[in-house]
């Protein structure tokens, strides 16, 4: 049985990802932040002093890094933005210094990283992975945080950086927050509606991560993202038009946005092609928008 380590694991897509990689054989250990005595296969470590129970690591064959402080959360404060940063790729380096200290190689270190690699800008191109990063905040987190994952190389260790869009569940993220209002029969696009959400079903990022685990040609970045593309506008209207009420509202005013959140408004933009992920024989079981939502919003999730 092979051991798979997920930092972050008690999150929406960690939650997910263990339940999934413990119905198909694997054993899965926990690192996280809150000690659970009442559960073994949770492992904690502590970024500020620099500590992993050497436990979690010992055997591992994989190692799945989700940990990292809520991006849409709070506002963009400095100190906000430092954590943000620090969770991702203080983690990242602690892993790689005790896995090199414990003489362990792990198989693979897959990695999260965001779509919010090409920015927030909605243009009419489609991003791939061959494209730079973006120079603004999320850009530069992101290559920040993929470049401490490429690292593992170093130790000849195969590493996977997946830029999720935004991941939609029953369970919690952008999808309950989006319904909200809509229930509220408050619901509206945001701002011109026009820019683009690249969306992927949390039990496709579940089956792309164990892909990433079993197929050894898979390395480097991948976009996580369906290959359906929708605008903001087409998105809330779909998931409106599945709760069975329809939107009435103006669209929320790009200042109004702006004025709430700050630079976080701008958090998703263009197109972005998941064309690499299916050259590698990855069948979506959610490719389209319709067939997610029916799913999602079933009395079943
Ligand atoms: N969900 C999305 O739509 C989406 C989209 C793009 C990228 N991503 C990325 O994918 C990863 C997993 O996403 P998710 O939605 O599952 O996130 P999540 O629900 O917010 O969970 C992240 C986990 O990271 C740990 N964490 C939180 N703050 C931390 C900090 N300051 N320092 C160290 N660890 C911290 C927590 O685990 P413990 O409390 O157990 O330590 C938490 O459960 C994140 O890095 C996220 O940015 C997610």
């Amino acid at each position: 049985m092979e051991k798979i380590l997920i930092t972050g694991g008690s999150g929406l897509i960690g939650k997910n990802l263990s339940s999934y990689l413990s119905s198909q054989n694997y054993e899965v250990r926990l690192l996280s932040r809150k000690k659970d005595l009442n559960n073994s296969s949770v492992y904690f470590w502590d970024l500020e002093s620099g500590y992993i129970d050497e436990e979690a690591l010992a055997g591992i064959d994989h190692i799945i890094h989700l940990a990292g402080a809520g991006i849409a959360e709070k506002r963009w404060t400095a100190k906000r933005k430092n954590e943000i940063i620090e969770s991702r790729v203080k983690s990242a380096e602690l892993l790689f210094s005790e896995v090199n200290k414990m003489y362990i190689k792990p198989k693979t270190f897959i990695s999260a990283s965001a779509v919010g690699y090409y920015g927030a800008v909605t243009t009419e191109k489609v991003f791939t992975e061959t494209d730079n990063p973006e120079n603004d905040f999320q850009g530069k987190v992101c290559q920040q945080w993929e470049s401490s994952s490429q690292k593992f190389s170093e130790l000849g260790i195969r590493n996977v950086q997946l830029r999720f869009g935004v991941v939609l569940s029953a369970k919690g993220g952008a999808l309950p927050r989006m319904m909200l209002p809509i229930k509220l029969w408050i619901g509206s696009a945001l701002g011109t509606g026009n820019q683009f959400v690249p969306w992927v079903h949390i039990d496709d990022v579940a089956r792309i991560i164990e892909k990433a685990i079993l197929d050894e040609d898979i390395s480097g970045p991948y976009n996580v993202v369906a290959p359906e593309y929708k605008t903001n506008k087409e998105l809330v209207e779909a998931i409106a038009w599945k709760m069975g009420k329809p939107l009435f509202m103006p669209n929320v005013p790009r200042f109004l946005l702006k004025l709430i959140l700050g630079e976080m408004s701008q958090l998703v933009g263009s197109r972005i092609s998941s064309k690499k992920i299916l050259d590698s024989a990855y069948t979506f079981s959610y490719p389209i928008l319709d067939k997610a939502l029916s799913d999602l919003l079933s009395d079943d999730n």
